[in-house]
């Protein structure tokens, strides 16, 4: 191998254009490819900014060419030559028209025969990606995002240090603070029996940051959540955490809405229309299924229950009669694209979900063609046709059912055939509020009510009253900020006053010894003069993933790991060794088939 000594980078690879002509340039970088044509050899140089071509010529320098016909793929090599115009120019590489007329190889360091290909379009497994992540980097595709991320991360961080919010890294070992997830554990070596909980946000010390009197706060930071993952979820993932003091919900959402308009303008170019629509939770149940409605389409859920007036179909009145309910999405245009081969499909899916059945209704030409067309009456087909507003080609489902469970279901139906039929932009983007979120959700399982969003949330002032009462009614002054059918962000107003704080722990019916051993710090430093206060965290992943349009949250992180929580590449979690179980005071269960590493590593 040879050494870098007296050598200095003078240009990145993919950087070298017709202008270079002439000049002497040395590049290093990883060979991407390398061809021996017998008199002519060239190597395709990669490095984080590109390709470009380094040729030899064996009539030049036999032993030149000799060793850059023995150079294998990802060699990690250093070239010193002249910038030249190709013989045949290659149009599709932005470094096509030159190449390097190498007078100096070294070989940095040589390379066994990777087991992924270094392209984009390579089809190996997403396992052997994750296990071989370090090569799975050098694809130009995965630097991009990489590039890309770091911008996004400095947008916001630009943008809040121009509006004076100052960056404060809080602790990763802590007490726990809930956001409704399983908290990850460290057990402590010197308190034998006590744990550390890593942070599922923030929360807890941005407060008490208020309280210490830093008015505007930012921090970047990793947030750990031991719970189910999907394809939008990492146990181990990075919000953009924002709190501020002295500010009423208005404050906050003005400001946020200002640096989303900042961001997609410096990253996407696109300016944002401000202000951003707002709906109440309960409108975008009632239209769209979900608190997370994807705004970019139409499709709107109505509530069909008078059609059981209209007919005698008993799966209509005994579902009226039972107190359940009726609702439908017309989906426009689309009567022709749903054969009954992909009725049935769309069956199967909403019995996937839990519904009953599906009804179909087709308006065609010469009137509607329903699933019950025994009894559909003429009232009930000018019922349908006018509240669904159905015309000629419309597609009309219909879901029937407990009416929360049936909202859900037709949301999920709803984003599934817009992803299905609809082809949308990856540069049109659907910002909007949810807001008005109760403040509990009823636990059916455990009979009491838990947090809608974390117990810090403050109550609408108007509905403190009802906390006495009718606490399930009560709104909170709490923002979820939806983008194209995500939730990229949420926040809220907190409470800033300690007997409030209290009674909200009350009603999420924490004992006195719960409320003391885990909040007792926070309760008391509430006490000492808080300022009103409220803010927000991003999930930057799924900022970064909607951004530079990936649909997977591993494909945005540089180290992710699987929906298994793994690390594929390092292994972990790993067994630990007796010895650590001993000096962490920590007894093992062990089943059957489990190992405890041996020794210390
Ligand atoms: P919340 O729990 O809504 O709020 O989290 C904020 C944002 O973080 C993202 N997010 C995740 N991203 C990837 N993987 C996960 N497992 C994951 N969980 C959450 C989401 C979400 O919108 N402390 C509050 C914020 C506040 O009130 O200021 C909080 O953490 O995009």
């Amino acid at each position: 191998m040879e050494s870098i000594r007296g050598l200095k980078r003078s240009h990145k690879a993919g950087t070298l254009r017709e202008e270079h002509i002439g000049q002497t340039v040395t590049v290093m970088g990883w060979a991407a490819k390398v061809r021996d044509l017998g008199a002519l050899c060239f190597i395709d140089l990669r490095d984080r900014s590109g390709i470009c071509q380094l040729a030899f010529r064996r009539e030049e320098d036999v032993a030149l060419y000799e060793k850059a016909a023995s150079v294998r793929q990802e060699f990690v090599l250093a070239a010193v030559g002249e910038v030249v115009a190709r013989e045949s120019a290659n149009p599709e590489l932005p470094t096509g028209m030159v190449e390097v007329k190498v007078r100096e190889l070294r070989v940095l360091d040589r390379a066994k025969t990777p087991p992924i290909y270094i392209k984009d379009d390579d089809a190996v497994s997403e396992e052997l990606r994750l296990k071989y992540r370090y090569l799975d980097l050098r694809k130009p595709r995965m630097q991009e995002m990489l590039e890309k991320r770091a911008e996004i991360t400095r947008a916001f961080r630009e943008f809040l240090h121009g509006e004076g919010f100052i960056e404060v890294e809080t602790p990763y070992l802590g007490k726990p603070t809930p956001e409704g997830a399983r908290d990850y554990l460290v057990p402590s070596r010197v308190s034998p029996g006590k744990f550390y909980a890593l942070p599922q946000s923030p929360q807890l010390y941005k407060q008490l940051l208020m309280i210490g009197g830093t008015d505007r706060y930012y921090q970047v930071a990793r947030c750990f959540r031991d719970e189910d993952l999907r394809a939008n979820r990492q146990p181990d993932f990075t919000q953009v955490d924002i709190e501020m003091s002295f500010v009423t919900m208005e404050d906050v959402m003005d400001m946020n809405e200002r640096l989303m308009a900042s961001i997609f303008e410096q990253i996407k170019g696109i300016q944002i229309p401000r202000p951003f629509p707002r709906l109440s939770y309960a409108d975008a149940m009632a239209r769209f299924g979900t608190d997370k409605p994807d705004l970019r389409y139409g499709f709107e859920i109505q509530d069909l229950s008078g059609v059981a007036a209209t007919t005698d179909f008993p799966l209509f009145t005994d579902a009226v009669e039972k107190g359940e309910w009726i609702g439908g999405i017309n989906f426009n245009g689309l009567a022709a694209a749903y054969s009954r081969k992909k009725l049935d499909a769309l069956l199967t899916l909403v019995k996937g979900i839990g519904a009953s059945g599906l009804l179909w209704v087709k308006a065609e030409e010469d009137g509607l063609k329903t699933s019950f067309q025994k009894f559909l009456t003429e009232q009930a087909a000018s019922y349908l046709t006018e509240v669904l507003a159905l015309q000629t080609g419309d597609l009309g489902l219909i879901l029937v059912g407990p009416r929360n469970k049936t909202l859900e279901q037709l949301g999920s139906l709803r984003v599934h055939i817009a992803q299905e039929h609809l082809t949308l932009d990856p540069d049109a983007f659907a910002l909007c509020w949810i807001v008005d979120f109760p403040l509990f959700e009823w636990n059916e399982e455990e009979g009491r009510y838990n947090a809608t969003h974390h117990p810090f949330t403050k109550p609408v002032d108007e509905d403190i009253p009802l906390l006495d009462t009718d606490p399930g009614k009560v709104r909170a002054e709490a923002y979820d900020i939806v983008i194209n059918g995500d939730e990229r962000g949420g926040g809220s107003i907190r409470i800033h006053q300690s007997e409030l704080q209290r009674k909200i722990f009350d009603i999420l019916q924490l004992s006195d010894q719960d409320i003391e051993e885990r909040f007792g710090f926070f309760i008391e430093a509430l006490q000492y003069g808080t300022p009103p206060h409220g803010g927000i965290a991003y999930g930057l992943d799924r900022f970064v993933m909607m951004l530079i349009d990936r649909s997977n949250i591993r494909d945005v992180i540089a180290f992710p790991k699987t929906q298994t929580a793994q690390d594929l590449m390092s292994d972990a979690p790993t067994p630990i060794a007796q010895v650590q179980y001993d000096e962490l005071h920590l007894t093992a269960r062990r089943t059957e088939g489990d190992s405890i590493a041996e020794g210390r590593e």
